[in-house]
Protein backbone atom coordinates (compact mmCIF):
# COMPACT_ATOMS: atom_id res chain seq x y z
CA UNK A 1 0.00 0.00 0.00
CA UNK A 2 1.86 3.13 -1.08
CA UNK A 3 0.65 6.38 -0.18
CA UNK A 4 -2.09 7.83 -2.42
CA UNK A 5 -1.05 10.78 -4.54
CA UNK A 6 -4.32 10.83 -5.96
CA UNK A 7 -5.50 12.48 -2.88
CA UNK A 8 -5.74 16.24 -4.23
CA UNK A 9 -5.76 19.74 -1.77
CA UNK A 10 -9.45 19.00 -0.34
CA UNK A 11 -12.06 21.26 2.13
CA UNK A 12 -11.16 17.86 4.30
CA UNK A 13 -8.72 18.97 6.42
CA UNK A 14 -10.02 22.45 6.93
CA UNK A 15 -13.53 20.59 8.36
CA UNK A 16 -11.87 18.33 10.41
CA UNK A 17 -9.50 21.16 12.26
CA UNK A 18 -13.06 23.02 12.72
CA UNK A 19 -15.35 20.64 13.92
CA UNK A 20 -16.49 19.46 17.55
CA UNK A 21 -16.26 16.43 18.88
CA UNK A 22 -19.55 13.64 19.25
CA UNK A 23 -20.16 14.09 22.82
CA UNK A 24 -21.97 11.11 23.11
CA UNK A 25 -18.97 8.91 24.14
CA UNK A 26 -16.99 8.63 27.59
CA UNK A 27 -13.92 11.82 28.06
CA UNK A 28 -11.27 11.62 30.65
CA UNK A 29 -10.86 14.40 32.49
CA UNK A 30 -8.45 13.94 35.22
CA UNK A 31 -6.24 11.72 37.00
CA UNK A 32 -8.15 9.73 39.77
CA UNK A 33 -5.65 9.90 42.41
CA UNK A 34 -5.24 13.57 42.11
CA UNK A 35 -8.56 14.26 43.17
CA UNK A 36 -8.72 13.46 46.99
CA UNK A 37 -11.95 13.62 49.00
CA UNK A 38 -12.91 17.09 49.77
CA UNK A 39 -11.52 18.40 46.43
CA UNK A 40 -12.79 19.97 43.22
CA UNK A 41 -11.31 20.45 39.75
CA UNK A 42 -12.68 22.73 37.06
CA UNK A 43 -12.28 20.59 34.23
CA UNK A 44 -13.20 21.50 30.33
CA UNK A 45 -15.02 19.74 28.20
CA UNK A 46 -15.36 21.49 24.46
CA UNK A 47 -16.14 24.75 25.99
CA UNK A 48 -18.28 23.35 28.67
CA UNK A 49 -17.18 24.20 32.27
CA UNK A 50 -17.29 20.95 34.92
CA UNK A 51 -16.91 20.78 38.60
CA UNK A 52 -15.76 17.84 39.11
CA UNK A 53 -15.52 16.91 42.92
CA UNK A 54 -14.84 14.00 45.57
CA UNK A 55 -17.21 13.64 47.89
CA UNK A 56 -15.97 12.57 51.91
CA UNK A 57 -17.70 8.92 50.77
CA UNK A 58 -14.88 8.70 48.20
CA UNK A 59 -17.28 8.91 45.28
CA UNK A 60 -16.84 11.04 42.42
CA UNK A 61 -19.04 13.33 40.81
CA UNK A 62 -19.37 16.19 38.17
CA UNK A 63 -21.50 18.86 37.58
CA UNK A 64 -22.35 21.74 36.04
CA UNK A 65 -19.94 24.10 36.98
CA UNK A 66 -21.84 27.23 37.36
CA UNK A 67 -24.06 28.33 40.53
CA UNK A 68 -27.72 28.21 39.98
CA UNK A 69 -27.94 31.41 41.85
CA UNK A 70 -25.72 33.82 40.06
CA UNK A 71 -23.34 31.86 37.90
CA UNK A 72 -20.42 31.70 39.96
CA UNK A 73 -18.26 28.97 39.41
CA UNK A 74 -19.06 26.24 41.97
CA UNK A 75 -14.97 24.63 41.78
CA UNK A 76 -14.16 27.90 43.77
CA UNK A 77 -16.02 26.66 46.31
CA UNK A 78 -15.75 23.06 49.00
CA UNK A 79 -16.79 20.35 49.35
CA UNK A 80 -18.16 19.49 52.12
CA UNK A 81 -19.81 15.93 53.07
CA UNK A 82 -20.93 14.54 49.67
CA UNK A 83 -21.94 17.99 49.02
CA UNK A 84 -20.29 21.25 47.20
CA UNK A 85 -20.81 24.48 48.21
CA UNK A 86 -20.89 27.72 45.93
CA UNK A 87 -18.41 30.23 47.97
CA UNK A 88 -21.07 33.20 47.43
CA UNK A 89 -23.97 32.80 49.11
CA UNK A 90 -23.78 29.38 50.41
CA UNK A 91 -26.04 27.59 47.85
CA UNK A 92 -25.52 24.06 48.74
CA UNK A 93 -25.89 21.11 45.55
CA UNK A 94 -25.72 17.48 45.69
CA UNK A 95 -23.64 14.89 43.33
CA UNK A 96 -27.46 15.11 40.84
CA UNK A 97 -26.82 18.52 40.73
CA UNK A 98 -30.01 19.20 42.50
CA UNK A 99 -29.84 22.55 45.04
CA UNK A 100 -29.82 21.22 48.82
CA UNK A 101 -29.83 23.88 51.19
CA UNK A 102 -29.81 27.96 51.41
CA UNK A 103 -28.04 29.05 54.53
CA UNK A 104 -30.71 32.03 54.75
CA UNK A 105 -33.97 30.16 53.77
CA UNK A 106 -36.34 29.03 56.23
CA UNK A 107 -36.54 25.68 56.99
CA UNK A 108 -40.26 25.24 55.99
CA UNK A 109 -39.10 27.36 52.24
CA UNK A 110 -39.13 25.45 49.20
CA UNK A 111 -35.40 24.97 47.42
CA UNK A 112 -35.46 25.92 43.93
CA UNK A 113 -36.77 22.90 41.58
CA UNK A 114 -34.54 23.55 38.65
CA UNK A 115 -31.00 21.50 38.81
CA UNK A 116 -27.82 21.86 37.62
CA UNK A 117 -26.85 19.42 34.62
CA UNK A 118 -25.24 16.31 36.20
CA UNK A 119 -22.75 14.66 34.40
CA UNK A 120 -22.43 10.55 34.04
CA UNK A 121 -19.09 10.49 36.04
CA UNK A 122 -16.95 6.42 36.14
CA UNK A 123 -13.30 5.48 37.49
CA UNK A 124 -11.19 3.48 35.43
CA UNK A 125 -7.41 3.10 34.92
CA UNK A 126 -6.29 5.86 37.48
CA UNK A 127 -8.75 7.98 35.13
CA UNK A 128 -11.73 9.83 36.37
CA UNK A 129 -14.26 9.79 32.83
CA UNK A 130 -17.38 11.78 32.20
CA UNK A 131 -20.02 11.47 29.69
CA UNK A 132 -20.62 15.01 28.61
CA UNK A 133 -23.53 13.91 25.68
CA UNK A 134 -26.83 12.39 26.05
CA UNK A 135 -27.10 10.80 29.38
CA UNK A 136 -28.99 8.08 28.93
CA UNK A 137 -27.06 6.98 26.16
CA UNK A 138 -23.73 6.42 28.62
CA UNK A 139 -24.70 3.15 29.33
CA UNK A 140 -24.50 1.88 26.12
CA UNK A 141 -21.59 3.34 25.45
CA UNK A 142 -17.86 1.52 26.61
CA UNK A 143 -14.93 3.33 28.05
CA UNK A 144 -11.79 2.14 25.88
CA UNK A 145 -10.71 -1.36 27.14
CA UNK A 146 -7.08 -1.20 28.33
CA UNK A 147 -6.54 -5.15 28.90
CA UNK A 148 -3.14 -4.98 30.00
CA UNK A 149 -3.87 -2.43 32.81
CA UNK A 150 -4.38 -5.07 35.73
CA UNK A 151 -1.85 -7.25 34.14
CA UNK A 152 1.01 -7.60 36.00
CA UNK A 153 3.39 -8.56 32.95
CA UNK A 154 3.18 -4.75 31.82
CA UNK A 155 4.47 -1.66 32.77
CA UNK A 156 2.02 0.79 32.58
CA UNK A 157 3.90 4.61 32.34
CA UNK A 158 0.72 7.30 32.58
CA UNK A 159 1.70 9.81 30.48
CA UNK A 160 -0.03 13.75 30.22
CA UNK A 161 0.36 16.46 27.59
CA UNK A 162 -1.77 19.41 26.92
CA UNK A 163 -1.83 20.71 23.62
CA UNK A 164 -2.72 23.82 22.28
CA UNK A 165 -4.00 22.57 18.95
CA UNK A 166 -7.38 21.05 17.95
CA UNK A 167 -8.23 17.62 18.94
CA UNK A 168 -8.00 16.36 15.17
CA UNK A 169 -4.28 17.34 14.59
CA UNK A 170 -3.43 15.59 18.46
CA UNK A 171 -5.45 12.38 16.87
CA UNK A 172 -3.87 12.72 13.40
CA UNK A 173 -0.12 12.38 15.32
CA UNK A 174 0.03 8.94 16.18
CA UNK A 175 -1.61 7.54 13.57
CA UNK A 176 0.87 8.92 11.10
CA UNK A 177 3.74 6.89 11.49
CA UNK A 178 5.49 8.75 8.56
CA UNK A 179 6.05 11.25 11.00
CA UNK A 180 8.56 9.23 12.75
CA UNK A 181 10.77 11.82 10.28
CA UNK A 182 10.76 14.03 12.97
CA UNK A 183 11.71 11.34 15.83
CA UNK A 184 14.78 10.46 13.58
CA UNK A 185 17.22 10.85 16.29
CA UNK A 186 15.37 9.52 18.70
CA UNK A 187 13.52 6.02 17.81
CA UNK A 188 16.11 4.13 16.21
CA UNK A 189 13.54 3.03 13.20
CA UNK A 190 13.25 4.58 9.71
CA UNK A 191 11.84 3.30 6.32
CA UNK A 192 8.15 3.66 7.34
CA UNK A 193 6.04 1.42 4.54
CA UNK A 194 1.99 1.65 4.88
CA UNK A 195 1.13 -1.96 4.56
CA UNK A 196 -2.36 -1.88 5.12
CA UNK A 197 -5.49 -0.02 6.23
CA UNK A 198 -9.18 -0.97 6.71
CA UNK A 199 -11.85 1.22 8.37
CA UNK A 200 -15.92 1.07 9.28
CA UNK A 201 -18.21 3.70 10.63
CA UNK A 202 -16.23 3.71 14.37
CA UNK A 203 -13.03 3.01 13.34
CA UNK A 204 -9.64 3.07 11.33
CA UNK A 205 -7.25 0.55 11.80
CA UNK A 206 -4.11 0.28 9.86
CA UNK A 207 -0.14 -1.23 9.66
CA UNK A 208 2.77 -0.09 9.04
CA UNK A 209 6.42 -2.06 8.73
CA UNK A 210 9.68 -0.15 10.09
CA UNK A 211 12.78 -0.67 9.75
CA UNK A 212 14.90 -0.74 13.63
CA UNK A 213 18.73 -0.04 13.52
CA UNK A 214 20.45 -1.69 15.80
CA UNK A 215 20.43 0.86 18.34
CA UNK A 216 19.79 1.07 22.03
CA UNK A 217 15.81 1.87 22.29
CA UNK A 218 15.19 -1.71 19.99
CA UNK A 219 17.19 -3.47 22.14
CA UNK A 220 15.89 -2.02 25.05
CA UNK A 221 12.36 -3.14 23.76
CA UNK A 222 13.80 -6.36 23.16
CA UNK A 223 13.06 -5.79 19.16
CA UNK A 224 17.03 -6.48 17.83
CA UNK A 225 19.23 -8.87 19.01
CA UNK A 226 23.02 -7.82 19.21
CA UNK A 227 23.39 -9.51 16.09
CA UNK A 228 21.52 -8.22 14.15
CA UNK A 229 22.04 -4.93 11.95
CA UNK A 230 18.47 -4.41 11.78
CA UNK A 231 15.20 -5.99 11.33
CA UNK A 232 11.10 -4.95 10.05
CA UNK A 233 8.81 -4.76 12.53
CA UNK A 234 5.12 -3.91 12.33
CA UNK A 235 3.63 -0.82 13.96
CA UNK A 236 -0.35 -1.33 14.31
CA UNK A 237 -2.40 2.34 14.64
CA UNK A 238 -6.23 2.53 15.49
CA UNK A 239 -8.56 5.23 15.68
CA UNK A 240 -11.03 3.98 18.09
CA UNK A 241 -13.16 7.23 18.03
CA UNK A 242 -12.72 9.38 20.02
CA UNK A 243 -9.95 8.24 21.29
CA UNK A 244 -6.16 6.75 19.32
CA UNK A 245 -3.48 3.42 20.05
CA UNK A 246 -0.86 1.73 18.75
CA UNK A 247 1.20 -0.98 18.92
CA UNK A 248 3.99 -3.10 18.55
CA UNK A 249 2.50 -6.29 19.02
CA UNK A 250 3.55 -8.44 21.96
CA UNK A 251 5.73 -5.74 23.24
CA UNK A 252 3.89 -2.45 23.59
CA UNK A 253 0.54 -0.83 23.40
CA UNK A 254 -0.22 3.01 23.76
CA UNK A 255 -3.82 4.41 24.41
CA UNK A 256 -3.80 7.97 23.75
CA UNK A 257 -7.06 8.93 25.49
CA UNK A 258 -8.33 12.82 24.68
CA UNK A 259 -10.05 15.58 26.78
CA UNK A 260 -10.84 18.40 23.67
CA UNK A 261 -10.98 21.28 25.74
CA UNK A 262 -11.73 23.91 22.83
CA UNK A 263 -10.78 24.75 19.04
CA UNK A 264 -7.26 25.48 20.43
CA UNK A 265 -6.65 22.94 23.40
CA UNK A 266 -6.73 19.62 24.02
CA UNK A 267 -5.85 17.46 26.95
CA UNK A 268 -4.12 13.88 26.80
CA UNK A 269 -4.35 11.41 29.07
CA UNK A 270 -2.12 8.75 27.41
CA UNK A 271 -1.39 4.82 28.44
CA UNK A 272 1.83 3.83 27.67
CA UNK A 273 1.83 -0.40 27.88
CA UNK A 274 5.14 -2.06 28.03
CA UNK A 275 5.43 -5.79 27.85
CA UNK A 276 8.70 -6.29 30.05
CA UNK A 277 10.39 -9.38 30.10
CA UNK A 278 11.58 -9.72 34.23
CA UNK A 279 10.92 -11.60 36.70
CA UNK A 280 7.12 -10.32 38.38
CA UNK A 281 8.68 -9.39 41.62
CA UNK A 282 11.43 -7.36 40.09
CA UNK A 283 8.65 -5.73 38.06
CA UNK A 284 6.93 -4.97 41.15
CA UNK A 285 10.04 -3.17 42.58
CA UNK A 286 10.00 -1.01 39.49
CA UNK A 287 6.86 -0.65 38.99
CA UNK A 288 7.12 3.08 40.79
CA UNK A 289 10.34 4.44 40.27
CA UNK A 290 10.90 3.78 36.18
CA UNK A 291 8.25 5.06 34.58
CA UNK A 292 9.97 8.68 36.32
CA UNK A 293 13.02 7.34 34.07
CA UNK A 294 11.02 6.54 31.31
CA UNK A 295 9.04 9.87 30.99
CA UNK A 296 12.38 11.80 31.63
CA UNK A 297 14.67 10.17 29.35
CA UNK A 298 12.57 8.58 26.70
CA UNK A 299 9.06 10.01 26.45
CA UNK A 300 8.87 13.40 27.16
CA UNK A 301 12.06 14.39 24.02
CA UNK A 302 9.39 12.58 21.98
CA UNK A 303 5.85 14.62 23.24
CA UNK A 304 8.29 18.15 23.01
CA UNK A 305 9.27 17.66 19.21
CA UNK A 306 5.65 16.71 18.83
CA UNK A 307 4.13 19.91 20.76
CA UNK A 308 6.41 22.33 19.00
CA UNK A 309 5.55 21.19 15.27
CA UNK A 310 1.36 20.73 16.16
CA UNK A 311 1.06 23.91 17.49
CA UNK A 312 3.12 25.37 14.84
CA UNK A 313 0.59 23.28 12.40
CA UNK A 314 -2.22 24.74 14.60
CA UNK A 315 -0.60 28.47 14.15
CA UNK A 316 -0.63 28.51 10.71
CA UNK A 317 -4.21 27.07 10.37
CA UNK A 318 -5.40 29.78 12.27
CA UNK A 319 -3.69 32.11 10.46
CA UNK A 320 -4.86 31.09 7.52
CA UNK A 321 -7.85 28.21 7.91
CA UNK A 322 -8.75 28.38 3.93
CA UNK A 323 -5.74 27.48 3.01
CA UNK A 324 -6.02 24.00 1.49
CA UNK A 325 -3.31 21.15 2.51
CA UNK A 326 -2.26 17.96 0.57
CA UNK A 327 -2.58 14.84 2.34
CA UNK A 328 -1.07 11.92 0.49
CA UNK A 329 -1.70 9.47 3.34
CA UNK A 330 -4.73 7.71 3.27
CA UNK A 331 -4.57 6.82 6.60
CA UNK A 332 -4.55 10.65 7.78
CA UNK A 333 -7.55 11.26 5.07
CA UNK A 334 -9.66 8.15 6.81
CA UNK A 335 -9.06 9.69 10.32
CA UNK A 336 -10.14 13.61 9.24
CA UNK A 337 -13.56 12.17 7.19
CA UNK A 338 -14.07 9.77 10.41
CA UNK A 339 -13.90 12.93 13.20
CA UNK A 340 -16.41 14.82 10.77
CA UNK A 341 -18.51 12.19 10.28
CA UNK A 342 -19.12 11.21 14.08
CA UNK A 343 -19.24 15.40 14.27
CA UNK A 344 -22.24 15.38 11.94
CA UNK A 345 -23.68 12.60 13.69
CA UNK A 346 -23.70 14.02 16.98
CA UNK A 347 -25.27 17.45 15.42
CA UNK A 348 -27.74 15.45 14.04
CA UNK A 349 -28.88 13.08 17.13
CA UNK A 350 -29.06 16.86 18.76
CA UNK A 351 -31.49 17.82 16.10
CA UNK A 352 -33.29 14.63 15.96
CA UNK A 353 -34.15 15.04 20.24
CA UNK A 354 -35.05 18.82 20.37
CA UNK A 355 -37.29 18.17 17.36
CA UNK A 356 -38.74 14.62 19.65
CA UNK A 357 -39.00 17.32 22.43
CA UNK A 358 -40.91 20.12 20.70
CA UNK A 359 -42.94 17.24 19.24
CA UNK A 360 -44.12 16.03 22.78
CA UNK A 361 -44.44 19.52 23.63
CA UNK A 362 -46.94 20.20 20.90
CA UNK A 363 -48.24 17.03 21.31
S1 LIG B 1 -23.82 32.66 43.27
FE1 LIG B 1 -23.72 30.73 44.18
S2 LIG B 1 -24.76 30.98 46.02
FE2 LIG B 1 -24.98 32.88 45.07
FE1 LIG C 1 5.43 11.76 17.57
Amino acid sequence: MKPDLRLKPQKLNTRARTVGPNLNYWYPVGWSDKLKPGQVQNQILWEQEIAVYRGMNGDVYAIENTCLHKGVALSKGEVQGNELVCPYHGWRFNGQGQCVGIPYLGDDEPLPKKCLHRYPCRERYNLIWVFPGDPEQSETMDIPDVPEYDDPNWLIVEIPAHFKVHFSMVNENPLDVFHGHLHRDLQGWYNPVLVSMENDEDSIRAEYEVTFRNSWLPKILGLTQSKEQEVKKIIGVGYHYPHCRNNMPGKSNYYFMRQPQGPMSTQSYSLLCLKIRLPVWLVGLIRKPLPRVLWKFLIKPFLDQDIDVMESEQANFHRNPDRRQVEINPVIAAAQLLTVKKYDQYINSQKQRSDDSKGQFQG
